[in-house]
């Protein structure tokens, strides 16, 4: 095995290659938020549209950046999964409850056996919204005129989808997973870059749960608004 490869498969190297790569994710996640948060301007989609054929003007180089951004997914949920493995390999016992310092089931212990789970769905909710949104096989895209040109109607796709009782309730499902993954990922992110002393780990928790809710309610609202609203 060469070193790297070596340095990577060890505990904290995998440690390390999923918190930059969740880190990497989670400003994707912040990104493409702000960026779908222009679906709530009522304005028949111009805004939403006008920002989609944004990365339109990218050129090629938008298919580097879409290739990089696979690689680092395909990384985490790699790592994850071959992580979780080794770790019940290697602790057969991990079915059994842990306990916290009063006695009582750990919470903590709880949230990261629930990475795999939530990880899984999500991994599942990815591959389904980019065919949906990304590669568009699921309903088609018309196209829109912007300045003279060309471009895909995105805002007329994700309100067609988004009219589905059932693709707004597999999007708010989703988002319940992503809410739990995040929660325990940015602390355990913060934990594993050595970047938390143990009197900061009630505001760093607390800082998680904020950073989880607000992106989860903010892409929960979407389909939501969309719904019943639009
Ligand atoms: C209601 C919530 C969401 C909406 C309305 C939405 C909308 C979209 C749209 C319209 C696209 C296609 C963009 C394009 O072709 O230019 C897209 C792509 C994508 N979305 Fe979302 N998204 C949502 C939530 C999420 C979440 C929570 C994640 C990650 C956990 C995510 C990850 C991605 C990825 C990885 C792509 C492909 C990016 C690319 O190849 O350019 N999306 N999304």
């Amino acid at each position: 095995m060469i070193p790297l490869k070596r340095a990577l498969s060890s505990p904290v190297g995998r440690k390390f290659v999923m918190s930059i790569s969740g880190i990497a994710l989670v400003l994707f996640v912040i990104v493409h938020l702000l960026g779908n948060l222009t679906l709530y301007v009522p304005d028949g989609g111009e805004t939403f549209n006008r920002y989609a054929a944004g990365f339109d003007a990218i050129g090629p180089a938008l298919y580097v950046i879409e290739l990089g951004l696979l690689a680092v997914i395909v990384i985490h949920i790699g790592w994850g999964i071959t992580t979780a493995l080794k770790n019940r390999k290697a602790r057969p016992d991990d079915y059994a409850v842990s306990v916290n310092s009063k006695g009582g089931p750990s919470n903590l212990s709880l949230a990261s056996k629930n990475m795999i789970v939530t990880g899984v769905a999500l991994g599942i909710f990815l591959v389904v919204h980019i065919w949906h949104f990304r590669i568009r096989k699921i309903y088609v895209a018309d196209n829109t005129e912007i300045d003279g040109q060309q471009h895909a109607d995105l805002y007329a796709l994700v309100h067609t989808a988004f009219s589905d009782p059932f693709w707004v309730a597999f999007y708010v499902g989703a988002m319940v997973f992503f809410g739990f993954h995040l929660r325990h990922g940015f602390w355990s992110t913060l934990q594993s870059l050595g970047a938390m002393k143990p009197e900061w780990s009630k505001g760093i928790y607390a800082l998680g749960f904020l950073v989880a809710v607000v992106l989860t309610v903010g892409f929960m609202g979407i389909p939501l608004y969309i719904y019943f609203l639009a």
